[in-house]
């Protein structure tokens, strides 16, 4: 039982609800009957302290009839309303259309546990992306209600058990006498009564993704937020806070972040008493919701874990739980080992280069050659032909299925680029449906590389892309599409929306967006998708839904890589991380080069970015061999355990290794950007391995006791730089 509801006697509160996962509890009470207070989240707790403590402020209003006793302002709140008493940042603010006023007052009603979870139904096309149910699922819905708009809140809790992950949403109806304005909608809130936590974030720009942060939060509100339209390389919304002494392996962490693909918030306030709240959601800026008497929303998920055993605990929480409940099946026996034609040849393609591209990809061991940008519509360049979805006829002259069929007898699967949601104004689309693109009215469209955003959250744009891709692929034989999304959404407005719902127009069009995404899947199921924005600027938990791994990162560049890759790995598993071993300045022609390039990849599937008809004999022969190393480890590095030992923002130098579910395999990498004159020692301890058991590492033939690998393999850096050294322990 993950859920239990008790009414404890003489005590102000009146109902205690205990979440439980396998590591950690997470309490509500219901004060006085009426107010849900927040009690407790961390580590396993038996039993729950249940004495509500005044926390009297002055400045800070509170009710007559309960005096200093509970001061809205000061409580540890579960899902705090706006203007009624909290000063801090709301979860929630509605403004009712009757008064003009901006105040509610949810008051609890009643509860709900349900087996499993619930759907999260959107407002147009299907329903939210979310978790799967496991088998020991279960959720909590807690009903609230604002007397005076006549507005029900539902607060859903789903508890995933075996995952230590709490997935949040809500739900609110106009059961009013007339509209009202949801202003800002956050999925979860969670108030910590404590004020010295630090922040992990993962800001960057594009070719610099998820660049770590971390310090601490400090006095007052920090927004960390994309208003972009999409996740963005910017911002992510995954986010970490953790006690200023946490390690990797040691103390408390919190994980949160948000299922959900468009412009998010996360919000955190250090308060005048000393404690944090964090919000996670769709903020106040690019977005509210226009609700008629009896209309509902409800929000996108957002999902939250616990250590005390240290960061790497909150990460490998969500690489399970991303694993387990998030991405597709796995389409393929083994991931295909990728040959992207993008940095090949840019947009000088055709079916006859791409046949030979095929056979190059065959010849070398690789399992995918995909046709990048360039082969439709009139898309020799990137000023036209986004939106027109078929071949250019003279690149296959006895068209797509013919091509890609000749392509494929040379023993590979085939693969090909899309970007459905968005459109070059050189283009039959937009000559034909200008106002399929967002752009606001008496406004030029502002471009960005020279195109502009459909409007997703028209159906008949939705239609529109599913009949295009209906038709180009009929029968053709594709095994991959790589989804990109080349820009940003400004200004975000929509022409068929009245004035008072164009609030709406960003969340409507990433509902079209994963509407989309569901077509494709279903109109050819034994494709993969891999997604990709410019690299990695849509990297978030509901992409991972639809796709089975995502483009890092445009810089393939290894240095740079190990970066983002260190960074990538904090929220979501390696699993999905796309790495390819790319061609800079005829890198893989230096044998030094190409092998650090490939040992950087070996972060999560493989994949290779270049010219393989250009290469030498002795550069395919090297990739030959590589392909057949990764897929050595290739179960490691999809479904094996991952720790973090040494961070590149530190000492320039990336250590990790991945375990083996019963820790008889582990695949451990040192990786060093620069030289070091100093030549630093650096040990590296191996918590996973067994005491009393003897590894060999398959590379060197040298043996290790596992308590060796505890106390840490030494690792002598190099005076020169791109070097890797890589341990394979297999248990004998
Ligand atoms: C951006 C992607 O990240 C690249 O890999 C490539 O697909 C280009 N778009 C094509 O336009």
């Amino acid at each position: 039982m993950s859920i239990t509801i008790t009414h404890p006697k003489d005590s102000p509160i009146t109902t205690q609800i205990i979440l439980r996962t396998r590591h950690t509890t997470y309490a509500i009470g219901i004060l006085y009957g009426k107010f849900p207070v927040h009690l407790y989240y961390g580590g396993k707790k038996r039993s729950m302290d249940l004495t509500y403590r005044s926390n009297f402020r002055s400045f800070s209003p509170f009710y007559p009839e309960h005096g200093g006793d509970y001061l809205p302002d000061t409580a540890l709140c579960e899902f705090p309303g706006f203007g009624y008493g909290d000063f801090r940042a709301a979860a929630i603010r509605v403004r009712d259309f009757a008064t003009g006023s901006n105040a509610t007052e949810f008051i609890f009603k009643k509860l709900k546990k349900h087996k499993g979870r619930l759907p999260l139904p959107a407002p147009i096309f299907g329903d939210l992306p979310c978790a799967e149910a496991s088998e020991d699922t279960e959720t909590l819905e807690m009903v609230l209600s604002d007397a005076v708009t006549g507005c029900e809140l539902r607060l859903y809790y789903t508890v995933y058990p075996s995952h230590d992950i709490i997935a949040r949403h809500m739900t609110l109806t106009n059961k009013g006498g007339s509209p009202v304005r949801l202003e800002k909608c956050m999925s979860l809130c969670l108030d910590i009564p404590r004020g010295d936590l630090e922040l992990i974030s993962f800001m960057g720009e594009h070719v610099r993704e998820r660049h770590v942060s971390r310090a601490p939060v400090g006095m007052g509100v920090k927004r960390i937020t994309s208003r972009r339209g999409a996740s963005s390389h910017q911002a992510n919304p995954c986010i970490l806070l953790c006690d200023p002494k946490a390690t990797e392996e040691r103390g408390e962490a919190y994980g949160f972040n948000f299922v959900y693909s468009g412009s998010f918030l996360d919000e955190l306030e250090v308060d005048q008493t000393g404690m944090t709240r964090v919000l996670v959601g769709l903020g106040d800026e690019c977005f509210s919701w226009h609700l008629e008497v009896g209309e509902s929303f409800t929000s996108p998920e957002a999902v939250m874990t616990y250590s005390d055993k240290g960061i790497g605990e909150v990460s490998r929480n969500f690489h399970r739980f991303i694993r387990d409940t998030i991405l597709p099946p796995e389409p393929f026996e083994h991931r295909p080992v990728v040959l992207n034609s993008w940095e090949a040849f840019y947009f000088n393609i055709d079916g006859k280069l791409m046949e030979d591209f095929a056979a190059g990809a065959s010849d070398v061991g690789m399992d995918m050659p995909v046709m990048d940008d360039g082969w439709f519509g009139e898309r020799r360049h990137d000023r036209a032909g986004l939106g027109d979805w078929y071949p250019h006829p003279s690149l296959f002259p006895d068209g797509l299925k013919a091509f890609v069929e000749r392509a494929k007898t040379k023993g590979v699967k085939f693969g090909i680029w899309i970007e459905p949601e968005m459109v070059n104004p050189d283009s039959d689309l937009y000559r034909s449906h200008p106002e399929w693109a967002l752009a606001a009215p008496g406004r030029i469209p502002l471009e960005s590389r020279q195109q502009l955003v459909l409007d997703m959250g028209n159906p008949a744009v939705v239609d529109y892309l599913t009949e295009s891709f209906k038709t180009c692929f009929d029968g053709v034989p594709l095994d991959y599409f790589k989804w990109d999304m080349n820009r940003h959404l400004s200004p975000v407005y929509s022409n068929i929306l009245p004035p008072e719902r164009q609030g709406e127009a960003g969340f409507r069009h990433i509902c079209g967006v994963y509407e989309l995404f569901r077509r494709l899947r279903a109109l050819f199921p034994n494709a993969m998708i891999e997604t990709c924005s410019g690299g990695g600027g849509r990297y978030d938990i509901a992409m991972m839904k639809y796709s089975t791994q995502i483009w890092a990162s445009d810089n393939t560049d290894p240095v740079s890589r190990t970066y983002i890759q260190y960074g990538s790995t904090f929220g979501y598993p390696t699993a999905v991380m796309s790495c390819h071993v790319a061609n800079h300045g005829g890198s893989i022609e230096d044998p030094r080069k190409l092998n650090y390039g490939f040992r950087v990849a070996l972060n999560g599937p493989l994949g290779y970015e270049l010219n393989i008809l250009g290469a030498s004999e002795t550069a395919k022969a090297t990739m030959s061999a590589q392909i057949k190393e990764y897929r050595a480890y290739e179960h490691l590095i999809l479904r094996g355990d991952f720790y973090r030992l040494l961070d590149p923002f530190v000492c320039g130098h990336y250590a990790y290794y991945f375990a083996s579910s019963d820790s008889r395999e582990l695949l451990l990498t040192y990786l060093q950007n620069a030289g070091d004159p100093k030549e630093t020692v650096y040990r590296l301890r191996v918590s996973r391995a067994l005491k009393g058991v003897t590894y060999r590492d398959t590379i060197t033939g040298n043996t290790y006791t596992g308590e060796e690998l505890k106390r840490g393999i030494e690792v002598k850096s190099s005076t020169e730089g791109l070097y890797a050294v890589m341990w394979h322990l297999v248990a004998e």
